[in-house]
């Protein structure tokens, strides 16, 4: 049975990966629009992967005698700058997730609950990974400036650089 705490900061992070999906979904669409064909499929996949991330947060919840809250969502954010400033937004949200799954695994070592602590040892991979991606396609970003064949060759690349890298960590 898990305890109250646990299943809070279970539920917080529900909601944190559910939001995380609509915010990739919109930045997805907002590509799409932008004829950046790869970059959406790229945002698209990447919106499913969190969602995946908070299907197993609810079944865990619910396997373990808890209650998994499906939480209502705030509307994401619809216009970018630029590719760089979505990127940077991407970023600097999975940097924010990072610190609150380090948060929870904090709080299963107080609460001694390490069956969870065992879970979440998943979401601290994936999250060092996620990270990873994110700064290496800032870093190719920076590269290319505003340089319009750089970005070409970089939204018709993109595709593959989610394959190839997610490929190890997606279930
Ligand atoms: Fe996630
Ligand atoms: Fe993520």
């Amino acid at each position: 049975m898990l305890k109250k705490e646990i299943e809070s900061a279970l539920n917080a992070q529900i909601l944190i990966e559910a939001e995380s999906s609509q915010i990739y979904l919109a930045m997805a669409s907002w590509a799409e629009t932008q004829g950046l064909g790869g970059t959406a499929q790229f945002l698209y996949k990447h919106s499913d992967e969190e969602r995946i991330h908070m299907l197993k947060l609810v079944q865990y919840v619910n396997e373990r005698g808890g209650k998994a809250v499906v939480p209502a969502l705030p509307k994401p954010g619809e216009e970018y700058e630029s590719l760089n400033n979505l990127f940077q937004t991407l970023l600097d949200h999975e940097v924010m997730v990072s610190n609150e799954i380090n948060n929870l695994v904090e709080i299963c070592l107080q609460q001694k609950d390490y069956t969870t602590h065992n879970f979440m040892q998943w979401y601290v991979a994936e999250q060092i990974e996620e990270e990873a991606l994110a700064r290496t396609i800032m870093d190719k970003l920076r590269m290319i400036g505003a340089d319009k064949g750089g970005l070409y060759l970089f939204d018709r690349d993109i595709e593959s650089i989610s394959m190839a890298t997610t490929g190890s960590v997606s279930q």
